[in-house]
């Protein structure tokens, strides 16, 4: 029956009889599913790898759940290679601690298991997930009735590839989050996904937030980088942003367009909005991306209006990184089958 058609009197709630009853409605809604979207899952409250869609679930008890209390990280797999997995890992654990989250298991167990997990949902592109949770224990504040905390992670099947094309964005109306959150991977994601929809109302492919003093930050899940028409490169420091993975590679690898004259410099530095809005090129860098041309900014165009030529040569640079850079960046996931 319809629900929205059903007087709220007359709507009955069924009362699962059993598990099994259960389990098979949650079968039924797979069964129609030609390819998982999610082919593995691993949760420390399960012990182990689960790899039935309709079992990955987290416990409502988990104060990630119900407090925000958590905090997550990502990685690209591409080609069968976990790209700047130890980076990202780097990342959780120093969020983890900002967010007084301690992990059931070390660094190198956390990684073992996401390389694990990977190998066993044999999906060779997409993303991984991961997170850290207080986790299950009641519905209280304080993580005080949590026995241990939690690790959940899960492998997301998608087929990314470079962006050519540019987008537009606008100014976020949704106030920025302070820096000592802002600076964390944690849960809270309302205001960016607010200001994600914000853009999305307006026809804009995603949102900037500016900080207090005027300085441009970050979008709601990408950085921003800039190209002014001296051709240096520019992006934000990091100070009061989330410090990204993507970013921070791309400091490393731009020096070669400097030596190769076609860029003149590559800084972190602040920027006003009016600064950033006069630059010749602008672009958002993040994983999946990790570059996305950006060719107007509240209704006006930035630079002429069309992809920029040195931001693709960036994005270059990223791209073949992710799919044949060096060995410390790209890890090889052992397979099974292999
Ligand atoms: C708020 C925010 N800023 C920036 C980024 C980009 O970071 P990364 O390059 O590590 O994906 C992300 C995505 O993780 C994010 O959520």
């Amino acid at each position: 029956m319809d629900s929205q058609s059903v007087e709220a009197g007359d709507y009955k709630a069924h009362v699962f009889s059993s598990s099994a009853e259960l389990l098979e409605k949650l079968h039924e809604k797979w069964s129609s599913v030609k390819k998982k979207p999610f082919p593995a899952m691993y949760s420390s409250v399960y012990g182990g790898i689960i790899l039935d869609p309709a079992m990955m679930v987290l416990p409502i008890d988990d104060h990630m759940v119900h407090r925000g209390h958590g905090v997550f990280d990502t990685a690209c797999l591409l080609d069968g290679h976990l790209y700047e997995l130890d980076v990202h890992l780097d990342r959780f654990l120093r969020s983890a601690a900002q967010a007084k989250v301690s992990s059931p298991f070390p660094k190198s167990i956390l990684r073992s298991i996401l390389v694990q997990m990977t190998a066993a949902s044999r999906c060779k592109k997409g993303t991984i997930r991961y997170w850290l949770s207080a986790g299950p224990g009641d519905f209280l504040l304080s993580p005080t009735g949590c026995p241990t905390s939690a690790f959940y992670a899960v492998v997301i099947d998608d087929d990314f590839s470079q962006r050519k094309e540019g987008v537009k964005v606008i100014t976020s109306t949704i106030p920025i989050k302070p820096p000592q959150f802002a600076t964390v991977k944690n849960v809270n994601y309302l205001p960016n996904v607010l200001a994600q929809m914000e853009a999305e109302e307006k026809g804009a492919a995603a949102s900037i937030w500016v900080d207090e003093e005027g300085y441009v930050a970050e979008g709601p899940n990408v950085n921003v980088a800039f190209i002014n028409h001296n051709k240096d490169l520019i992006l934000p420091f990091f100070d009061k942003i989330l410090s990204g993975c993507t970013a921070k590679r791309l400091l490393q690898l731009a020096p070669k367009l400097v030596e190769q004259g076609r860029l003149k410099s590559v800084k972190t530095s602040n920027l006003t909005v009016e600064e950033a809005k006069g630059s010749a090129e602008m672009m958002f860098v993040g994983s999946t991306l990790p570059i996305l041309p950006i060719i107007a900014w509240d209704g006006q165009p930035v630079g002429d209006g069309k992809v920029g030529e040195l931001t693709m040569a960036l994005s270059d640079l990223l791209w073949d990184d992710m799919v044949a850079g060096p060995e410390t960046q790209r890890f090889h996931v052992p397979y099974y089958e292999e």
